[in-house]
């Protein structure tokens, strides 16, 4: 007769039902009747189990909110399922395993559940963290997906010259206040946009931007852009869309690029807001892309060459807002959607 494993609690944050609109704390559940086995089980050829230590709070989580059916967003992930754990990057501690590239005690970065311990039956495209000099919670910004993205959205998308003018928005945000860095060590003139003074004086006087303003003191956007850069903008990384990008649009220079990272004040509308000054990208011959990080993930080792050095020599900076325990992930999640975080928005569940 097989041994009986022996079981252990697993807090778990639920989705409650599908959710329309902006997600609220109340769409979350927090459920502590669960039990997992730690260790992997025998029909499992190549799993791995997890102690989840840190979660990512991410823009996209609320894409995957809504019913299937009634959402634009197919790409690249699984929408969540009502009664079940959502999931997201994390860092993660390897209790057991049954997969040759991973072994007890090894630390991983990736997607896992929102719970204390996760089996994941197809393990591969977890990262195996080699660098632990290094606060392990930055892989799930600076050394992680965020990071990753501000890194080829910037150079591979953007490909900056010296002296070029660059406008980010969310820029106080895991993406954007690396974005920033990265400019100015490509030597660049940088502003950001931002939501909060706070956010506006970290990006002035922590990030190293040459400027930044609040978007939501500004009552005309294109005045606002106009004032900081009287010659036109160069590249333009969107994290926002909807009025920001109208007005960045109509500021663009010729051969301008706008790396289209995010649009986060389109994500959670019923009814999609028009952009206006789309013709500009023809009479500027501008270059728009979007991007999706997971279709880089090849160039990580390069990432870690360059960013690396610049995290221990102390000429990159990274700032995160800490939420602590499973049972505040829905706030710290829903954060997202109104500003209220202040850098990087991680959850921690565990610190070993
Ligand atoms: N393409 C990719 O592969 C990829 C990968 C990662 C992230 N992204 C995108 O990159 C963007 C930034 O992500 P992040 O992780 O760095 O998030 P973040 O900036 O750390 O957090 C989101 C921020 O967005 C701002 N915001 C929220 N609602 C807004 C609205 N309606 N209008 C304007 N700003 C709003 C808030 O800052 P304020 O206080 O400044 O309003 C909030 O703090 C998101 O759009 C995300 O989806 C894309």
């Amino acid at each position: 007769m097989a041994e009986k494993l022996e079981m252990v609690k697993n807090k778990q944050v639920l989705l409650k039902d599908y959710v329309s609109g902006s997600p609220k704390e109340s769409d979350f559940i927090i459920a502590t009747d669960k039990e997992i086995s730690l260790e992997v089980p025998e029909s499992s050829d190549n799993g791995v189990l997890l102690k989840n230590l840190y979660l990512s709070c991410d823009p996209y989580m609320s894409l995957l909110m809504p019913k299937p059916a009634n959402s634009t967003f197919e790409d690249g992930f699984s929408h969540y399922t009502p009664g079940s754990p959502i999931n997201g990057y994390a860092v993660s501690k390897v209790l057991d395993s049954k997969h040759p590239k991973f072994k007890k005690g090894d630390l991983v970065w990736g997607i896992t559940g929102w719970e204390e311990y996760s089996l994941i039956a197809e393990p591969d495209s977890l990262f195996k963290i080699e660098h632990t000099d290094i606060p392990l919670s930055y892989y799930t910004g600076l050394l992680g997906m965020p990071g990753m993205t501000a890194y080829v959205g910037f150079y591979e998308v953007c490909k900056p010259k010296k002296g070029e003018k660059v406008f980010i928005s969310a820029a106080a945000g895991a993406v954007g206040q690396l974005v920033g860095q990265f400019a100015k060590l490509a030597g660049c003139y940088v502003v950001g946009s931002a939501g909060s003074k706070q956010k506006i004086d970290l990006l002035k006087n922590k990030f190293g931007f040459d400027d930044a303003f609040n978007y939501k003191e500004e009552q005309d956007l294109d005045a606002a852009l106009k004032r900081y850069f009287p010659e036109g903008i160069d590249i333009y990384f969107e994290n926002v869309g909807g009025k920001t990008l109208d007005a960045a649009l109509l500021n663009m220079k010729s051969h301008g690029r706008i790396a289209v990272c995010g649009m986060i004040s389109h994500y959670n509308l019923d009814k999609p807001e028009r952009v206006h000054n789309l013709a500009h990208v023809l009479y500027k011959r501008i270059r728009m892309e979007g991007f999706a990080v997971y279709e880089y993930y090849h160039l990580y080792p390069k990432f870690l060459d360059l960013v690396l050095p610049y995290i221990r020599e102390n000429k990159i900076t990274y700032v995160e807002d800490i939420a602590e325990g499973l049972e505040n992930g829905p706030a710290a999640l829903v954060g997202l959607f109104s500003g209220r975080n202040v850098g990087k928005q991680v959850l921690v569940v565990a610190r070993e």
